[in-house]
């Protein structure tokens, strides 16, 4: 039987197997010295291709040292770095899956410790690896460190260094970039007025806080020509009176289109601490379906989605290209493989040896 979620789909003659999608999920793996990934990496991300994945797109990586999350995080702004990813993408290349890549900048929510264990109050210290995070403007996120405010110097050492990391990315045999806007880093921090104080160019109006974002996209498009599909992940809210807003994001993506941007991958939040959000199954699709209708790009559904037929359904109905799978895909990474059979779909690159597991 034939199913939307298994259809092929071709970004820039990029085509992509299937519409399930692993999203950029950060390991945060003590083993990763210096943004280098590890072999966690490596058989995590491979057994994601294993289990019939349409990309596997790896987690957020730094384009410069201080715009790493945590000193965990990998990164891209060195060769070393490129290097240790190419046996990454070989691999997910290997079980023929389409290998994508989240650059990203933190911003002032960078030098915080990992999401998981021993989790001190504030930033890391110096002497745990940590650093001065930079920002838009001096505001804090609450309990980080107030960020020291990018100058024109600043913003152009982020333009440039995004645009290097791409050149690497596709070295290292990246089929896909994406580029981190969302979930209160650095370039959702310049869309938002809740960080975004600034009252040069690069603040004030849309125009003006979108300035950032779309200069990146263009550094990246020349940097890595007309051939490599780029996405773009928004948080289409920050959930919060003042702050960024689906209105906002269909405008902005709208843009990105004009920009030569290929998908917009469409999450919420990260930039309000208390932010009350109402979470549930695929409580972030309406905000999807908003910007296809409003841009007509194809858009990345993301949050919750993690049952066979609501991912098919999303899909069938046209109100998201694509699903993106993360907290299911780290409880099974067969995922795809489990939907494929429980919507009778016959997936060709189902692994021939677990052939049994499935009669
Ligand atoms: C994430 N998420 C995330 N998002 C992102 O844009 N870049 C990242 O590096 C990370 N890192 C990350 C790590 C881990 C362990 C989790 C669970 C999540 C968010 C993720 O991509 C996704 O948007 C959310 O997990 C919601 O989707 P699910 O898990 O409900 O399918």
């Amino acid at each position: 039987m034939s199913r939307a979620l298994f259809d092929p789909i071709t970004l820039r003659g990029v085509e992509i197997r299937n519409r399930i999608w692993i999203p950029p999920m950060c390991q945060y793996s003590v083993d990763a010295q210096d943004g280098v990934p590890t072999d966690w990496h490596l058989m995590h991300l491979g057994s994601l291709a294993r289990g019939g994945a349409g990309a596997v797109i790896v987690e957020a990586t730094g384009v410069v040292p201080e715009g790493r999350i945590s000193p965990q995080d990998l990164g891209l702004w060195n060769d070393t770095q490129r290097d240790g990813f190419r046996r990454i993408t070989d691999l997910i290349h290997s079980q023929g899956a389409t290998a994508g890549i989240q650059l990203g900048h933190a911003g002032r929510k960078a030098s915080t410790w990992r999401a998981w264990g021993v989790r001190p109050e504030g930033n890391v210290p110096p002497e745990h690896g940590g650093w001065q995070p930079v920002g838009p403007s001096p505001v804090a996120f609450p309990g980080l460190a107030i960020p020291t405010e990018l100058d024109s110097a600043g913003i152009r050492g982020v333009v440039e260094a995004f645009a290097a990391a791409a050149r690497r990315a596709v070295e290292a045999g990246f089929d896909l970039l994406e580029l981190h806007g969302a979930h209160g880093y650095l370039l959702h921090e310049f869309l938002s007025p809740l960080s975004n104080h600034r009252t040069d160019e690069y603040g004030g109006t849309l125009e003006n806080r979108a300035r950032l974002l779309l200069e990146v996209t263009d550094a990246v498009r020349d940097e890595v020509g007309e051939d490599v599909p780029l996405i773009m992940r928004l948080s289409a809210t920050d959930w919060s009176e003042g702050g960024w807003t689906p209105e906002e994001t269909e405008q902005v993506s709208a843009w990105l289109g004009e920009h030569g941007v290929d998908l917009i991958s469409v999450s919420s939040g990260g930039n309000v601490a208390d932010a009350v959000i109402p979470v549930g199954p695929g409580y972030q699709l309406a905000f999807a379906t908003a910007v296809k209708g409003r841009t007509g790009l194809p858009v990345a559904a993301v949050g919750m989605i993690d049952e066979p037929f609501q991912a098919e359904q999303i899909v069938a109905l046209g109100q998201a290209d694509v699903v993106l799978v993360g907290r299911e895909s780290l409880r099974d990474p067969n995922f795809p493989i489990r939907a494929a059979e429980a919507l009778r779909y016959r997936m060709p690159y189902k692994p021939a040896q677990y052939e049994r597991a499935y009669r």
